[in-house]
């Protein structure tokens, strides 16, 4: 079964690309080979390549930048998401999409629900969530995988910016009244191929939106802990920084962070036997990848 994978280059898509199982044609794409934004490609190069299933790991991620790039952020993670949905409806192939956690407002005490009403606080989640919703209008058969707080052993993240502070300082502060789930990338590119593996065997699904994000919660101070735990641990490090909680006033960002990140999972579970992977696993895996 022939499957596109848009932003294939990205966190998730090369993680996809290497974790593909055997019985799936994959064509991965970049953006320097297929922008999402531009509709005239997305729809010659799937009228051409002809996909059964569209997988899009292609957005617009650089959360503060949104902020001052709106135009671009909705170009991508809106527009280039009709875009995908519009021409995939036409050849007929349904789509796995990936979404956030900042589509949320980050002020619930509870785990979040699907059902749970959105209201993002920045320009990266408000465009993410306008791309949720023109793939529901455009193209019933589609499903949107919200995630959170992603890292893997490729591309920039918050494991490898603490890799790298931890060898220039002897201290750090980190944040620890923002709550979230880290997700390791190939977690979600598992999960995402055992539902593309679902729809093969099938020839169906069960569409909709679901969350999925690594278990324990944590904060971004309990996480950075735990970074440099195993870090020492491996002997990745020389010798480890001291790691302060700092509230998020001590920290300011253009785009303001949801406090509450924390995505209830149940449902992907229920519906498609796919539990919550424990971050501190993937972490050991992405530091293992990283020591070499
Ligand atoms: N990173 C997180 O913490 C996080 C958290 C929650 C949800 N998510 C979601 O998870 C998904 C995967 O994110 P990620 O962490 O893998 O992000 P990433 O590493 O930034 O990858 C995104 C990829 O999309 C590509 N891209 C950007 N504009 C494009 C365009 N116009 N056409 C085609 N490709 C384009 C980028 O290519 P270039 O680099 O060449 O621009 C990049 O390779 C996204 O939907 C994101 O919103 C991420």
């Amino acid at each position: 079964m022939r499957v596109l994978i848009t932003g294939a280059r990205g966190q998730v898509g090369h993680e996809l690309l290497r974790r593909a199982p055997s019985g799936f044609e994959v064509m991965g794409l970049g953006s320097s080979e297929l922008d999402i934004g531009d509709a005239g490609s997305v729809e010659s190069t799937l009228r051409q390549l002809r996909p059964r299933l569209i997988i899009n790991a292609a957005a617009y991620t650089a959360v503060d930048k949104a902020e001052s790039e709106p135009e671009q952020a909705y170009r991508v993670n809106r527009d280039g998401v009709a875009n995908l949905a519009r021409a995939a409806a036409e050849i007929g192939a349904p789509i796995l999409h990936i979404s956030t956690d900042y589509v949320f407002a980050g002020d619930a005490q509870q785990p979040y629900l699907e059902t749970d009403p959105t209201a993002p606080s920045g320009v990266y989640g408000a465009s993410k969530l306008a791309g949720e919703q023109v793939l529901a209008e455009i193209h019933p058969r589609h499903l949107v995988l919200r995630t959170s707080w992603v890292f893997g052993a490729h591309g920039n993240n918050f494991v490898k910016t603490m890799l790298r502070l931890g060898r220039e300082r002897d201290k750090l502060g980190v944040v620890a009244d923002q709550h979230g789930g880290p997700t390791p990338a190939d977690s979600i590119a598992d999960a995402l191929w055992q539902l593309a593996s679902s729809y093969r065997s099938q020839g169906n699904l069960q569409w909709g939106i679901y969350h999925f994000s690594g278990a324990p919660a944590c904060s971004w101070h309990d996480f950075a802990v735990e970074i440099f735990r195993q870090a020492g641990q491996m002997g990745l490090l020389e010798r480890l920084p001291r790691v302060d909680a700092i509230s998020t006033s001590d920290y300011p960002t253009p785009a303001r962070r949801p406090a509450w990140s924390v995505l209830s999972c149940s449902r992907l579970e229920a519906d498609h036997g796919i539990g919550q992977p424990d971050w501190r696993e993937g972490l050991r895996r992405v530091l293992e990848e990283l020591a070499g």
